[in-house]
């Protein structure tokens, strides 16, 4: 370890200026003032919940993907309810999941009470090792529910086949990956349904807001009906009994995303290809940078996948530096970079403790990387210049504390 004073930039955690003098988020949304035009005009048309914008910023989604349909969802989180309500997950069913994930990927399964069951991820990319997967299919599986981690493409013709062997319904989650291609085809169009996040931080936004994807007649209808209170008005029906008839088939909820997002969301996607230049970009200047880096592990993308980029967790060889990850953190957040972990794996959140058991240990290669990997700064409006203050933080901290 260097004595602080031995270097003209003393850390600024040691009482030196911070390489910036405000502080970077590790991710933010970009809004133009065509995007606030489209909202404005929502606001002043007859629907502020759901109308016209809905069907548009749909279609404009599975245009984009190749799918057949798309259901836009209040959030990531209650499209995944509705995509694990669709493919008929319940009581005693079990789903396998990556334990590499926000939580909302596996709690989807609990929240129609079946059971949440891991696999491994692989070492190299972080993504569900789709070997893993086939040793914990049993008679109860019912779905797989893969994850594009950081954006990364996971196996899916592994999983498919995995899947079309054993009658299971693929939930890809690629709240990470819109604008992902696997083998040159776009995700979304690919797994029996995909998800996709608008939260700020992804790759267009919309505030809260998510979306289902996916080529089947069938759970597009299921995936309609669950958002909107298990409700269902056929015209049929309607013309029968009076225009007022409708019929509430199964319990759902109000997942529905209104007007005002939908246009902002349509607005947005006009920037998606420029938005995913742009952070593919930003990966490449990060990837040059840390390669000459000793001590650093830049992500790996592997050649089947073109990541869309939502995240760069940095992955650091711990041995060779004289402290741990958390004082690497702690360093890179008192230069003003926001840095960030994604994730502390699921399994081991006290609540999947508790209730199913998992315990330190359970899952090594996700444990392993989140032990070893702080997330790096990545948004498309990020310049040239911020990303340049990253990589003179990291340059600077791992410099100190590299033994
Ligand atoms: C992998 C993953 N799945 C699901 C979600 C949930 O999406 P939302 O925040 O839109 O509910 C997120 C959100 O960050 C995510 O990263």
């Amino acid at each position: 370890m260097r004595k602080a004073g031995t270097d003209d930039k003393v850390l600024a955690i040691n009482g030196g200026t911070p390489v910036r003098s405000g502080l970077l988020p590790y991710a933010r949304q970009q809004i133009e003032e065509e995007d606030i035009a489209a909202v404005v005009d929502v606001l002043r048309s007859d629907y502020l919940t759901t109308g016209p914008k809905v069907e548009e910023f749909e279609r404009c989604v599975a245009e984009y993907v190749g799918a057949e349909f798309a259901v836009a969802y209040s959030s990531g989180t209650s499209a995944l309810h509705g995509a694990a309500y669709a493919a008929g997950l319940g009581p005693g069913d079990e789903a396998i999941t990556t334990p590499m994930t926000f939580c909302a990927t596996a709690n989807c399964v609990v929240y129609m009470g079946a059971t949440p069951v891991f696999a491994d991820v692989c070492s190299d990319n972080l993504n569900i090792d789709p070997d893993l997967i086939a040793a914990k299919i049993t008679p109860k599986t019912k779905a797989i529910l893969p994850v594009d981690y950081a954006g990364h493409a996971v196996a899916l013709d592994e999983i498919l086949e995995l899947a079309d062997k054993h009658g299971l319904v693929v939930i890809e989650d690629g709240a990470h990956a819109l604008g992902t291609e696997y083998k040159s085809r776009k995700v979304g169009a690919i797994s029996h349904m995909t998800m996709f996040s608008f939260h700020p931080v992804k790759h267009i936004a919309t505030g809260e807001g998510g979306m289902i994807t996916t080529n089947d007649t069938e759970l597009d209808r299921r995936l309609r009906r669950f958002r909107n209170h298990g409700i269902e008005r056929d015209s049929h029906q309607r013309q029968a009994a009076g225009d007022w008839h409708y019929e509430m088939l199964d319990l759902g909820y109000n997942y529905r995303l209104p007007d005002i997002n939908c246009a902002l969301g349509t607005s947005q996607m006009a920037r998606l290809p420029q938005n995913l230049e742009s952070r593919r970009h930003i990966a490449q200047r990060y990837h040059q940078a840390f390669s000459a880096m000793p001590g650093l592990i830049p992500p790996i993308e592997r050649p089947e996948s073109l990541s869309a980029w939502h995240l760069y967790p940095l992955r650091f060889q711990l041995e060779r530096f004289s402290v741990g990850r958390k004082e690497l953190f702690q360093a890179l957040r008192a230069e003003n970079i926001g840095v960030n972990v994604h994730y502390i794996p699921v399994h081991l959140h006290p609540y999947y403790r508790e209730r199913f058991g998992f315990q330190d240990g359970d899952f090594p290669e996700a444990e392993a990387g989140y032990e070893s990997l702080i997330t790096l700064p990545m948004f498309h409006a990020m310049t040239d210049q911020e990303q340049d203050e990253v990589i003179e933080a990291v340059n600077r901290v791992t410099d100190y504390y590299f033994d």
